[in-house]
This record gives C-alpha cells, sequence and structure tokens, in this order.
C-alpha cells in the first residue's frame, strides 16, 4: 500500500496509519477555518508557487489551492496523496495542483523553486530535522518563505474540576501522553540531536526574518459532531490500547470510560459547559534574498 516506506517506520511501529489518517481527516475538518486564518497570515500571493510537505490529507493543500497560482503537494503515504488530490475541489480551486508520492528529505525538485514552503507536523518526525528543513529551504525562492508547523498546545475541553474523580484529569492525560510520537531516539544511528527551539531551527537552516504565531481556536459547548468526533477518537485510543492504558491510573481509567459513555451520568457530551480549545503554532523564515 505504502511504496515509498519512510526508512523510520519501525520506531513508529505502534501509529496505525488508518487511525493516523482518521485523526488526519477529523482534525482538518475541526480546523478548516483555522487553516484559513494561516493561509492569511503567511499571505499567499496570486501569483504563487506553493509546496506543501508531508500533506497529509491535505486539509491546508486545499486551502493553498483556493489562493495560489500553483501547488505541490507530496506525501510519503500513497493513501494519505489520494485523500488529498480527492478533497481539493474543483469548484473552489484555482491553483495547477500536482500531488505526489514523495519524500521531502530526498526532493527532485529544482533549486530555488517555490515562493512558499510550508510543512506541518511533519518536521518533528524526521531523523535530522535540520537537514530536513535545510532541504526545504534549498527548493524556496530567494525572498520566499519555508513555514513549518511546530509545537502549539494540545487541546482540552473540560473545566479542571468536573465533580468526578481527581481533579486535572486532562493534564495527567497530557502527560501521560508525552513521548508516544516524535522522533526517532538520539540513541538511534542516524537520528541527530537538535537540542534548541524551533525559531532556531529556521536560522540554522539559513533562514531570515523569524516570525511566529500561535492560532488559538475555541469552541463552546453545543460542539459541532466533527469536534465532539475529535475528542472522541482522542480519548477512545487510551482505552483501545493497551500499550496506553498501561500509562494511566486505574481511577483516571474509569473516569474516562464515564465521560465516553453515553449511560453514565458523567457522559461528556451531556455537559453544558465545554470549551474545546487548541493552539495551532506556526514558525515562518524568509530565503535571503
Ligand atoms: C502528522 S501528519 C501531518 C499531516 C499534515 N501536514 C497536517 O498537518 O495535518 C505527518 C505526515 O507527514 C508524512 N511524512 C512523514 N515523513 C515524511 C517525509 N520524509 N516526506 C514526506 N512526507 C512525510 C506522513 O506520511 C504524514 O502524512
Amino acid at each position: 500500500m505504502v511504496p515509498a516506506k519512510h526508512h523510520h517506520d519501525a520506531h513508529h511501529h505502534e501509529v496505525d496509519p488508518a487511525e493516523m489518517r482518521q485523526s488526519l481527516l477529523i482534525h482538518d475538518r475541526v480546523f478548516a477555518r483555522t487553516h484559513r486564518e494561516i493561509a492569511e497570515w503567511l499571505g499567499i500571493d496570486r501569483g504563487s508557487r506553493v509546496f506543501d510537505a508531508g500533506c497529509g490529507v491535505g486539509g491546508m493543500a486545499e486551502v493553498f489551492a483556493e489562493r495560489a497560482a500553483e501547488v505541490v503537494a507530496v506525501d510519503l503515504d500513497d493513501e494519505n496523496v489520494r485523500h488529498t488530490v480527492d478533497r481539493i475541489d474543483a469548484a473552489t480551486r484555482r491553483a495547477a495542483i500536482d500531488v505526489r508520492v514523495g519524500d521531502l528529505l530526498r526532493l527532485d525538485d529544482p533549486d530555488d523553486a517555490y515562493d512558499l514552503v510550508w510543512c506541518s507536523r511533519v518536521v518533528h518526525h524526521l531523523p535530522d530535522m535540520l537537514a530536513g528543513v535545510t532541504e526545504l529551504a534549498r527548493v524556496t525562492k530567494p525572498g520566499g518563505t519555508v513555514a513549518i508547523r511546530e509545537g502549539g498546545f494540545g487541546f482540552r475541553v473540560l473545566p479542571d474540576d468536573i465533580g468526578y474523580g481527581e481533579r486535572w484529569f486532562e493534564d495527567r492525560l497530557a502527560a501521560a501522553g508525552v513521548g508516544r510520537f516524535g522522533r526517532p531516539p538520539v540513541t538511534e544511528p542516524d537520528s541527530v540531536p537538535y537540542p534548541f527551539g524551533w525559531s532556531q531551527l529556521l536560522v540554522d537552516a539559513g533562514l531570515v526574518d523569524i516570525r511566529a504565531k500561535t492560532f488559538g481556536f475555541d469552541a463552546l459547548s453545543p460542539l459541532s459532531d466533527d469536534e465532539r468526533a475529535w475528542i472522541e477518537h482522542h480519548w477512545r485510543r487510551w482505552l483501545a490500547r493497551e500499550d496506553w492504558r498501561a500509562r494511566l491510573q486505574p481511577a483516571d481509567i474509569e473516569l474516562l470510560g464515564a465521560l465516553l459513555d453515553p449511560a453514565s451520568e458523567h457522559y461528556v457530551f451531556a455537559r453544558t459547559d465545554l470549551h474545546l480549545r487548541a493552539g495551532l503554532t506556526v514558525y515562518a523564515g524568509r530565503r535571503p534574498a
């Protein structure tokens, strides 16, 4: 199914591609509005050529296609590429589109090809992040922009005290989740340590005029179907997977079960005080002319 295998898949064996795709699809529906805000901030010129490195299922590629003259997108996963192609709506697109399977570490694009190179939630998976961003900078035109989405804030939806179990449940969940994803450990032969922040990474890749912005997302009860599906998707996998469950205290496993059970008096979506909040952070730099 996946012709161009990432040579680090072994480190990601715990991530099921179908489940990951599901997560990307729901994410793109929930954050569609935020994606457009990000595109505004990036300032896409109608004549521009945009490259989306590791496009996933195409949430941003779709937005770029509405605004730019040309959009090229690559992803290692051919199913993701198919989703991206399918979602770019012929009615709203104005750009020429080229979506293909490809590895951003080995691009066959010429130097100085794009006005904007976008790479969202991919760099932290790379064994050598600086080599990856340096490759992105290479295909960016002098004066053009490299923008990466990294960091940010994971979502929360509950108040600290929900009147059941110990307070700060979501903070414990977030702490238990640390280290589930991300780059191969630095003890791996070709994993290069990079113990600096995202802005420094752009500087070290030769970019200037670095800027960053966190795009807030807020939704109050009643949440939309997509917002509910997003929360359920993230919480259910804590119960579905033995290796994840093992990271939680038994009392929190029980609490999570009650929150997800429509028959329980603690069912999360019966609450009227939900506040889904998240922060999507983008770092951008310009390639010197
Ligand atoms: C967490 S997803 C992010 C997808 C999308 N950019 C987003 O923000 O929703 C990471 C994506 O990067 C792709 N990917 C990982 N390493 C890659 C590489 N070296 N070259 C191209 N794509 C890569 C994966 O197949 C996956 O679709």
